[in-house]
């Protein structure tokens, strides 16, 4: 949505902390033999303790508070009994409503000790949505952000997944406009201040394709080379935007 008044604004900025405060919850937990029940558990205490409620909990039927999604797992990976362990990246995806306002984030965590390249690749996805956050600003467009995601993300080698993308957010989870990772520049939608989104870039070590499994939501490399996510809610202005999740 475009968010006009300081109470928008202030709605859509303490959403986005209460996003923040779980993902930090879950970085402090995660170590290896936990399973990604248990750091979805945490997630959800960290969120009610602030009187906010999870919004993927119910999403067309998504089962949790979190998604959490281990190595060649990209995103809308379910939370289960299965344990992390030394060397595993660890996406946590992070959306919560508060008082009518939505705040969604994700962060690739590292468990235990991980390989140079796979901390690349973490580092790569959060560079990759500072590279869009140049672009980000009112008067520019959606393709802006989308060409900056992709040409930093591929000219380090990493595939850029497009079957999901970024998005508007505010009183809904997802809203108008689509942001996808990939695109060109001087097209999509224009930004306009005031416009709230999700940038969200995942990449991958290898190629970009990416099926959903069985269980209808987990979404894995076709290669299964490992993929990294990383997402903020943010604010378009006239100037540098203001991004709440950080
Ligand atoms: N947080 C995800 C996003 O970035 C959406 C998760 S929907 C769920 O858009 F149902 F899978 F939780
Ligand atoms: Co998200
Ligand atoms: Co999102």
């Amino acid at each position: 949505m475009i968010v006009k008044t300081d109470k928008e604004r202030e709605g859509m900025r303490a959403a986005s902390r209460v996003v923040k405060a779980a993902l930090d919850a879950a970085e402090r937990f995660i170590k290896p033999g936990v399973t990604t029940l248990e750091i979805d558990a945490i997630v959800e205490e960290t969120i009610r303790s602030f009187g906010a409620t999870p919004s993927s909990k119910g999403f067309c039927g998504y089962p949790n508070a979190s998604c959490i999604s281990v190595n060649d797992v990209v995103i809308h990976g379910i939370p289960s009994l299965m344990t992390v362990k030394d060397g595993d990246i660890v996406s946590v995806d992070i959306t919560v409503l508060l008082n009518g306002y939505q705040g969604d984030a994700a962060r690739t965590f590292p468990v235990g000790s991980i390989s140079a390249k796979d901390a690349a690749l973490i580092a790569a996805a959060k560079d990759a949505f500072f590279a869009g956050m140049e672009y980000a600003k009112a008067g520019n467009r959606v393709g802006d952000i989308s060409s900056a995601v992709q040409l930093y993300s591929e000219l380090h080698g990493y595939g850029v997944v497009r079957a999901f993308t970024g998005h508007g957010i505010g009183h809904k989870m997802h809203e108008a406009p689509e942001v996808p990772n990939f695109g060109k520049h001087g097209t999509g939608s224009p930004l306009k201040a005031g416009l709230c989104i999700a940038v969200e870039p995942m990449i991958t070590t290898g190629d970009w394709r990416v099926h959903i499994e069985r269980d209808g939501w987990t979404v894995r490399t076709n290669d299964g080379s490992k993929a990294a996510h990383y997402e903020n809610t943010v604010i378009i202005t006239d100037g540098a935007p203001e991004i709440l999740t950080l």
